[in-house]
């Protein structure tokens, strides 16, 4: 009997974990409005800012539904930025992630900001500096952060005095001053895959590692809905916690068994088809 489950199936519908049954969920999903992922949404019919959060909404859902009270759901996205009918604009997507877990009941708790260093110039033709150069006022400001936003269901999780496997997770006074400061300096992923004819924005190993040692302790369940190349997956089975991750991109099950490396045999896979949209709430 496996602890740990990957379904490479779609999370809008979590069949397979049980409701009030996860401590902590840590994902990525695709980034609404970010051209990367226009065909990830086109698939689902959600084309507009709106439809597209629409679809993530459904996941959402679901997460509410999964964590157990005073779990924790942390949840990495970018905002976007992008011309559309002739006027750029910003498409705050992570005011949007917030509205919805709100909605759902969710308790807002402060999030980080993840700063990808750039080495990027500025302003040098090509640079990631937009609008009108040296001249005011039609310059852009340039979106060089992530959030990672943070919610729990209810009130806080309660634990016996001298709980063995909280003790046995504690972090150092070190990591407690660096991971629980507002803004982590983390250099992004390299987002080629090898051999997948498309892009995956893994996030770094840094990321998921330090919101489950941070969120949860030994012997609990994480939960990423929205599997990638399988970085959360990794990182929760070498911190001891149990696992289960849905991916519907079918192609990604090899990207995950060669991230997992030794730990994908202590894994269940299954493959299930993708959600019929209509039956999704
Ligand atoms: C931003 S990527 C996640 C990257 C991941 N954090 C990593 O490190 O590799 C989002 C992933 O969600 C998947 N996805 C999108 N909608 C999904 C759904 N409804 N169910 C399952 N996976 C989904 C996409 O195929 C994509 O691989």
């Amino acid at each position: 009997m496996f602890d740990s489950r990957i379904i490479m199936g779609d999370s809008r519908q979590m069949l397979e974990v049980e409701d009030d049954s996860v401590q902590l969920v840590v994902t990525s999903p695709p980034y609404p409005m970010i051209s990367m992922w226009d065909e990830t949404f086109a698939k689902v019919s959600a084309t507009s800012f709106d439809s597209m959060h629409e679809y993530l909404r459904a996941v959402w859902i679901e997460v509410e539904r999964v964590l157990i009270p005073g779990g924790i759901a942390c949840v990495n996205i970018g905002d976007a930025t992008r011309t559309v009918d002739g006027i750029f604009r910003l498409y705050p997507n992570h005011s949007r992630v917030i509205e919805v877990f709100e909605r759902l009941g969710m308790v807002t708790l402060p999030y980080i900001l993840w700063k990808k260093p750039t080495t990027k110039p500025h302003y040098k033709g090509k640079g990631a500096f937009l609008g009108s150069g040296f001249l005011p006022p039609n310059a852009y400001v340039t979106v060089d952060m992530e959030y990672i936003l943070i919610f729990r269901k209810g009130p806080l999780r309660s634990f016996e005095p001298k709980d063995p496997a909280r003790y046995e997770s504690r972090y150092t006074k070190r990591q407690r001053d660096e991971w629980f400061s507002q803004v982590w300096t983390i250099a992004g992923t390299r987002q080629k895959v090898e051999g997948v004819n498309r892009r995956v924005a893994a996030f770094p190993e840094e990321i998921p590692s330090r919101l489950i040692r941070m969120f949860s302790v030994a012997g609990d369940t994480v939960v990423d809905p929205f599997l990638g190349t399988g970085t959360t997956a990794k990182t929760a089975l070498i911190h001891g916690r149990r696992f289960i991750g849905y991916e519907m991109v079918g192609e990604l099950e090899s990207i995950i068994k060669a991230k997992l490396g030794t730990w994908a045999g202590s894994v269940a896979w299954r493959r299930r088809a993708l959600v019929d949209p209509t039956t999704v709430g």
